[in-house]
């Protein structure tokens, strides 16, 4: 509350003082009138400049908000997907309304159509989270899956799967892309319709194993199979791997997870910046307490509908 007074309290402040000395220099009421608006003009401004710098540092909070910096598409709320039942639903409804909002082509379409990149620009937002939810929302409602294991610093796309990492094979994406080997012969079953490219054993050097036509090649193999491809990456602004994927040209749609009360608004304005032209790029807000009451209501209220 105090922080939100100093603000209009410095303003005034210079008004006055400025005020007085302009009465003071030219002994009359308009000298002082005139510091007076000097005061407020010139307080003013130097309010508007400090309240942009610091708006740039202060976390993003909603989905407006993040489609406003952005110019991206908001699609959907990512709440937590631990906890109860409902919790669990409302996580599964919204990874329905991501999978719905990418509108994404059939088994025909060429391969970047039906590839989606899961990125953010810190680490930590939910990207891997969001990644399999997405993937096992695409597979339930009868679409061939594979999900890809891109994020080579720290994989953690098969775990969130279910997958026991204890038993994580280790040879996967980083296999095909060095070794050549089919990426067909890489894949593990996840569920009906779902299958991972998990990272396999991780190479030295991530981001120039992401850059340059062997990723492309790896990708435009899967699309040959069919499926849609849902990608797990690293972040944007820590490390160039995501940008190398992403420069390759084979992904048609990009989902930017952003984290409401912890990423910096200037944090979403620049990873969104970093994505090519010509993607189909949307954004969905990840984090406690941001779909309104009412929705959790429906939902508990509609337990007999379809969970597809
Ligand atoms: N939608 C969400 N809302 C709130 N918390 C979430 C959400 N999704 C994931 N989390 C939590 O955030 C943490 C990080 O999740 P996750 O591993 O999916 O993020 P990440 O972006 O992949 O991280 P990294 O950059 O390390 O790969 C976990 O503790 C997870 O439970
Ligand atoms: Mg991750």
């Amino acid at each position: 509350m105090l922080r939100r007074l100093l603000v209009p309290s410095a303003v005034a402040l210079l008004a006055a003082a400025l005020g007085a000395a302009g009465w003071l220099l030219a002994d009359a009421w308009w000298g002082a009138a005139a510091g007076v608006a000097a005061g407020l003009v010139v307080g003013s401004a130097g309010a508007w400049v400090v309240a942009r710098a610091r708006g740039d540092r202060r976390a993003l909070r909603d989905g407006a908000q993040a489609a406003r910096l952005t110019g991206l598409r908001f699609v959907a709320h990512l709440p937590p997907p631990t906890g109860g039942d409902l919790r669990r639903r409302r996580a599964e409804e919204s990874h329905r309304m991501l999978r719905a909002a990418l509108g994404l082509p059939g088994p025909t379409a060429s391969g970047p159509e039906r590839t989606v990149v899961v990125t953010s620009s810190a680490p930590g937002e939910g990207k891997t989270t969001t990644a399999a939810g997405l993937a096992r929302a695409l597979a339930r409602s009868g679409r061939p899956v594979v999900a890809v294991e891109a994020d080579l610093r720290r994989p953690a796309l098969g775990r969130a799967l279910g997958l026991d990492p204890a038993r994580s094979p280790a040879t996967g994406l980083a296999t095909a892309i060095v070794d050549a080997v089919p990426v067909v012969d890489l894949l593990v079953e996840v569920e009906p319709g779902l299958r991972l490219l998990p990272a396999g054993d991780l190479p030295p050097s991530a981001p120039e194993l992401l850059s340059g036509p062997d990723v492309v090649r790896v990708l435009s193999e899967l699309a040959a199979l069919g499926v849609t491809i849902v990608v797990d990456t690293a972040p944007l602004l820590p490390v160039a791997d995501t940008r190398e994927l992403l420069a390759g040209h084979a992904v048609g749609h990009v989902v930017l997870v952003v984290r409401s009360g912890a990423v910096r608004r200037a944090e979403a304005r620049v990873a969104a910046a970093l994505l090519p032209e010509g993607v189909d790029a949307v954004i969905a807000l990840a984090g406690r307490g941001s779909t309104p009451r009412a929705y959790d209501r429906y939902l508990r209220d509609s337990s007999s509908a379809p969970r597809r």
